[in-house]
């Protein structure tokens, strides 16, 4: 009786979510997580629903792993950019999908860069929308991804140490984690350069810190953010190389981690910018099992919105 639970048809951003909401959502991936590890690893749960992936900004691991997502639940699949849309023409945003909605079309999974795009669509469409990225707003799916990869890999969320580290400010990553792992009980610290580092956040409940070493000595969990060159519309820090420096994990920095703290990043990464090689591919790294953990996540996620759907 999970979908009895689950009484939302979108998924748009976790502050719409309650802790228990999380909770099943957590729980319903991981019994994704087995489906997995079968030799068969399809099921039946999505067969007669149609899911249109909309990716208007460029994404691998979250447009990759939806796309699975939906083909091992059984969905039938359409996939479109924005490049080959009629939004080149001149058509809204809202008219296109509207045009969508009208084949039918049960979820639309859509990532953009306008902030709010899919709470505006959320409110005039009947079908579910799912947001893979609004803006520097939200990365729901993500933030669920790397709290699933704490809760599996540490016990329990009560009272972790998250640090949070890198460019907080045009990260939607960082604004989806902050607010999924406050509900759950986790310690957040956010930390970086001063001018990547937004002071309102304090009004979250969450430490400020601007010296690396002070956020990650007792932190359980180091998430590392990826300075996102192309939302950056001035300079935020003196070079690349000094950033590295100051604010990356590298030789000198992992001297203050502790040793069994987890090295998260949401990927892409700037090897050798956020996070050294040798530890980004070290035994304190769970990058690529956050992007395992992603699959089921976006199964289970598909999986109660599909539920409370109808037929
Ligand atoms: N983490 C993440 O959203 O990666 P992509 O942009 O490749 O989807």
């Amino acid at each position: 009786m999970i979908e009895k639970l689950w009484t939302k048809k979108d998924l748009i951003s976790l502050s719409e979510l309650t802790a228990d909401e999380l909770t099943l959502i957590l729980d319903t991936a991981a019994e994704f997580k087995k489906v997995n590890r079968r030799r068969v690893k399809k099921v039946p749960a999505l067969r007669g629903k149609t899911v249109v992936n909309f990716f208007v900004e460029p994404s691998t691991r979250t447009r990759v792993s939806f796309e699975l997502a939906e083909q091992r639940l059984s969905a039938d699949i359409i996939n479109m950019t924005s490049s080959t849309s009629s939004l080149i023409k001149g058509e809204t945003l809202l008219d296109t999908l509207k045009n969508i909605e009208s084949l039918q079309v049960d979820i639309i999974v859509m990532r953009h860069a306008a902030s709010g795009a899919h709470k505006l669509l959320s409110e005039r469409l009947s079908c579910g929308i799912v947001n893979a990225g609004d803006g520097a707003h939200g990365h729901p799916t993500q933030a669920l991804l790397d709290i699933f990869t704490m809760r599996e890999k540490k016990g329990s969320l009560e009272g972790l140490n998250v640090a949070i580290v890198g460019d907080i400010l045009h990260s939607r990553v960082a604004r989806s984690d902050i607010i999924g792992l406050l509900k759950m009980g986790a310690k957040v610290t956010i930390c970086g350069p001063a001018t990547l580092l937004p002071r309102e956040f304090r009004k979250l409940g969450v430490r400020v810190c601007d010296n690396l070493r002070n956020a990650i000595e007792n932190a359980d969990v180091i998430n590392m953010l990826r300075i996102q060159r192309e939302r950056q519309q001035a300079s935020y820090f003196p070079s690349i190389s000094e950033y590295a420096s100051i604010y990356g994990i590298n030789s000198e920095t992992i001297k203050y981690v502790k040793p069994d703290a987890l090295i998260m990043h949401p990927g892409p990464i700037n090897r050798g910018v956020e996070v050294e090689s040798h530890i980004a591919d070290g035994p304190q790294s769970v990058i690529l099992e956050q992007v395992t953990n992603g699959l089921a996540v976006r199964m289970g996620v598909l999986y109660l919105i599909a539920g409370c759907l109808g037929n």
